[in-house]
């Protein structure tokens, strides 16, 4: 995969004449410093082929790191993904990333013992293998066959349709496509726009799942992955199951450092803590007002932020269909969880405790983190809304720190979904998170954010060229794979 990746992408180094107005410079500026933004940074250099003198991209980012909603937290000495965290192995751009910028991959353990709580019961829970390799396997099998038991085929009609959706996303990959200026043209280039227009739960039944699994293996994915159940969209929900096979994959120190890595290779110019205001379209070019209290003026400019919470003021004013988003609530804790909460006297609690969408249970899942000693884990909790100290005074028998954290962490997914347009004004402002309708995932931001750099340097430029990602060789592999 990454030799392939290294691949000479010669047809990219096209020159393309910049239509810019006077001056021989192209100025772009990109709101946001999350992989949307500096995806979209990347692409842009590199599809352009133009040095910074010639084409200069500016990143305005409001915090004082970059990363957006890939982020780390200090829990007692130890780092650990406080946002974005797992990547699949199909995620072909930020696989290719991790190469390009010398970073390392690490997978996730794969001896992983899970319980689904009902708030009385676990109502499945997987066997602990045990330490040496016979034990592991042989629960492994029991496991297996317990699965089988309970779902029996429906567990196939579950991956079968999850491959089937992967299958024709792995085409956004592909060589000579065009740019598009709405998302659901592009969703529709791959015929995946019909999964957006459906609840999960109504394409599962269709595909002819049980209820039994839809409403536990399928509803604890969805609510980990995305904080709601299975009336999210068909495709938001496939993407949720991806995110939950095997070979699942982070990168080494923190995701943020990809976008660190992809801003500085871009020779992109960054202002951290510097929050855009306004956005005004005079003669041709925005005036790009920030914090700092400095204007910036640019021939184009790309959003890649959500615009739900954020109060950027744009004119003329854009119009956006209404959005909200979904807030997960991350809870750090190093302590251990109460065995009495789960009213279990000596067995040994599951790694990962997940929960049904029923009414009365406060957390969606707790998983354990790292174990330090018997007494001593470090634990991550989600949750719809803030966990009081009087609740985790009774999941937690002891508790030596909490850190607790609210992200606006991805759209409140409805189907049908409606999507913001991806260029905002008819000219050159562009909103990369108009894709985050489909899916929300530093994959779909990357892909997002690529479409957007070949639809700009495709209007801007004079001969109509049309640029590529050179993935289209591991999308094949990819596909044949499945
Ligand atoms: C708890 C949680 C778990 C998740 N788990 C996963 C996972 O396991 N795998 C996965 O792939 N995805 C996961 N996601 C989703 C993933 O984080 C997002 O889809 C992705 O990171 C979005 O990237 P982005 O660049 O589009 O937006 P962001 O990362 O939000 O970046 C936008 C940036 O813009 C900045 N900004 C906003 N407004 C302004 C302004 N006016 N001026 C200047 N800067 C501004 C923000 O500060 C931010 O840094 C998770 C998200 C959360 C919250
Ligand atoms: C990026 O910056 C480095 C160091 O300033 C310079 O050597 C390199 O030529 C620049 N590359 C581009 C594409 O602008
Ligand atoms: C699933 O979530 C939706 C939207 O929040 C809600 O209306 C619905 O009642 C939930 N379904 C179940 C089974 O709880
Ligand atoms: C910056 O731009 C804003 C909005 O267009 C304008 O009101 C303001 O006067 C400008 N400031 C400077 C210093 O040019
Ligand atoms: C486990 O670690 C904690 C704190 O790091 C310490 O207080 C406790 O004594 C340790 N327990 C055992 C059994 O080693």
């Amino acid at each position: 995969m990454l030799a392939l990746a290294g691949a000479p992408i010669v047809a990219l180094a096209l020159l393309v004449t910049l239509g810019s107005c006077d001056a021989s410079q192209t100025k772009v500026c990109i709101v946001g410093s999350g992989i949307g933004g500096a995806s979209a940074a990347h692409f842009l250099r590199k599809y352009s082929g133009r040095p910074q003198n010639e084409l200069h991209i500016h990143v305005y980012e409001r915090n004082s790191v970059v990363g957006g909603r890939m982020a780390m937290v200090d829990l007692l000495g130890d780092r650990f993904e406080a946002g974005a965290s797992i990547l699949h192995p199909k995620n072909l751009h930020t696989v290719h990333f991790v190469g390009l910028l010398g970073l390392k991959k690490k997978t996730s353990p794969d001896s992983e013992t899970f319980g689904l709580w009902d708030g009385k019961k676990f109502v499945v829970r997987t066997m602990d293998g045990g330490s040496s390799f016979i034990t592991k396997k042989i629960a492994g099998l029991i496991n297996a066959l317990g699965m089988l038991w309970r779902y029996g085929s429906d567990l196939f009609r579950m991956r079968s349709f999850v491959s089937q959706l992967l299958k024709r996303f792995l085409h956004f990959y592909d060589e000579g496509r065009t740019p598009y200026s709405s998302v659901k043209d592009m969703l529709e280039s791959v015929e995946l726009y019909g999964y957006t227009q459906h609840t999960l739960v109504r394409e599962l039944l269709r595909e002819g799942l049980s209820v039994q699994i839809i409403t536990e293996i399928v509803t604890m994915i969805t609510r980990i992955n995305y904080g709601q159940n299975v009336s999210i969209s068909g495709l938001a929900g496939a993407v949720s199951l991806c995110g939950s096979g095997d070979d699942l994959w982070a990168v080494e120190g923190g995701n943020w450092q990809m976008a660190d890595g992809l801003i500085k290779l871009s020779n992109a110019s960054l202002g951290l803590s510097d929050t855009v205001l306004s956005v005004v379209s005079k003669d041709g070019v925005y005036e790009v007002t920030s914090s700092s209290g400095k204007n910036r003026t640019c021939n184009a400019v790309i959003i890649a932020a959500s615009l739900d919470e954020e109060k950027i003021v744009f004119s003329p004013s854009v119009d956006l269909p209404k959005r909200s988003m979904h807030h997960t609530f991350v809870t750090f804790v190093r302590g251990l969880v109460s065995r009495d909460y789960f009213g279990l006297k000596d067995a040994k609690l599951p790694d990962l405790i997940a929960t049904l969408e029923v009414p009365g249970i406060p957390f969606i899942s707790i998983s354990v983190l790292k174990s330090y000693n018997a007494t001593d884990n470090a634990y991550k909790v989600f949750s719809r809304a803030s966990l009081s100290d009087e609740f985790l005074d009774k999941l937690f028998s002891v508790r030596r720190k909490t850190i607790r954290l609210n992200w606006a962490a991805y759209p409140q997914y409805n189907a049908p979904e409606t999507f913001a347009p991806v260029i905002l004004d008819g000219n050159h402002l562009y909103y990369v998170n108009s894709f985050e309708n489909a899916a929300s995932t530093m994959e779909t931001s990357a892909v997002a954010a690529e479409n957007v750099a070949r639809l700009l340097l495709t209007r801007l430029s004079t001969d109509g060229a049309v640029f590529n990602s050179g993935l289209n060789t591991m999308a094949k592999r990819g596909s044949e794979e499945l």
